[in-house]
């Protein structure tokens, strides 16, 4: 009895050893800016998310975390995930990223700029200012609050604040395009949008994405406009109306590969109710945990595995664990 215990066991250890891919692939989650990877509100989400999904998932830092998602210049954060994407073999087989807000540009950035970088395979974005954002909000009270809203209410495109406040990277302002185009140092590349810098291996990276699953909070009055988080933005010149994705620019021309996703099924447009990164349990359930959960299982092992998730699921929403309880928001700033 106990041989053939140790010799199933030997079995199963084997298999694991040659289908690895057969597990689901591990998470990165990108917090937004003012929060940190080790508060309370982040630690949670990312674990409800790896319980659900049964994968590993980790939260990136970049430097201390609040301080530096307010000051690093994003080219600058971006390079520091790479370096660090590239370097844990956890990742190697592949990933999926969970961005939001500011993370999901990082995110982006990952996809797009970092050269030798695993595979990402599903991209999972709640309230990203994808297409920009017409406004920063001001950061409050607070001594790192002090330098931030300083830097705000000055000349937004110049070297210095582009070099010292991560969100100028992405601010949009429809009625200074030309200053944008030239002086704005990340999301102008990101999206390919300067004519005659466009790069095609940023849209052949892009287009790679299994699933891109974007999330809009209905209540978001911290993106502006709020339709950034799906790429719909104000047309250039103007501040209204505010264009769907499909009619913009960026869409019709395909500068990284948008349209072609969208085609293709591979992008969900999703809208949830909540402010500023609100979401419920039960959203997070439904829109992000399928994402991150194996993928269309290749082998029998894990069709088994996948049935017995799904009947313990079940077990539990008839159990009433499976609650639409109130928004898991915990996040610090915005
Ligand atoms: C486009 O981006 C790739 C990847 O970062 C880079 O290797 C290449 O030099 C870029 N091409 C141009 C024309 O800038």
């Amino acid at each position: 009895m106990r041989a053939f215990v140790l010799k199933f066991l030997f079995a199963l250890v084997v298999f694991a050893i040659l289908f690895p891919s057969s597990l689901p692939l591990p998470f990165v989650v990108l917090h937004g800016i003012g929060d940190a990877c080790g508060n309370r509100g982040i630690k949670h989400f990312t674990e409800l998310l790896s319980e659900w999904s049964g994968s590993d998932g980790y939260c990136l830092e970049i430097g201390n975390g609040a301080l530096d998602s307010w000051v690093t210049p994003l080219q600058e954060q971006t390079d520091i995930i790479c370096a660090k994407v590239k370097e844990m073999k956890e990742l190697s087989w592949g990933f999926n990223i969970v961005g939001l807000s500011q993370g999901n540009l990082i995110g982006r950035g990952i996809v797009e700029f970092c050269d030798g970088a695993p595979l990402v395979k599903n991209f999972i974005s709640l309230g990203g200012p994808h297409a920009g954002t017409a406004s920063v909000p001001l950061c409050g009270s607070g001594i790192i609050c002090v330098i931030v809203d300083a830097l705000i209410k000055t000349e937004i495109y110049s070297d210095y604040v582009q070099e010292h406040l991560a969100p100028s990277g992405y601010l949009k302002i429809p009625n200074d395009m030309s200053n944008y185009l030239g002086k704005c140092r990340f999301l102008p590349r990101l999206n390919n949008e300067r004519p005659n810098e466009r790069n095609a291996t940023y849209k052949e990276r892009f287009s790679k994405l299994e699933n891109l699953v974007l999330i809009m909070n209905e209540q978001d009055n911290v993106l502006i406009p709020r339709e950034t988080s799906w790429f719909g933005y104000y047309p250039d010149g103007a501040f209204d109306p505010t264009l769907p994705p499909q009619k913009t620019t960026l869409y019709i021309e395909d500068w990284i590969g948008l349209r072609g996703l969208d085609e293709a099924g591979r992008v969900k447009f999703i809208s949830v109710p909540g402010g500023h990164l609100g979401i419920s349990k039960s959203d997070m359930k439904r829109y992000m945990a399928p994402y991150l959960k194996d993928n269309p299982p290749p082998l029998k092992q894990t069709y088994i595995s996948s049935w017995v998730a799904s009947a313990w699921d079940a077990a539990m929403h008839k159990a009433g664990l499976q609650d639409d309880s109130p928004v898991l928001s915990p996040f610090n700033n915005y």
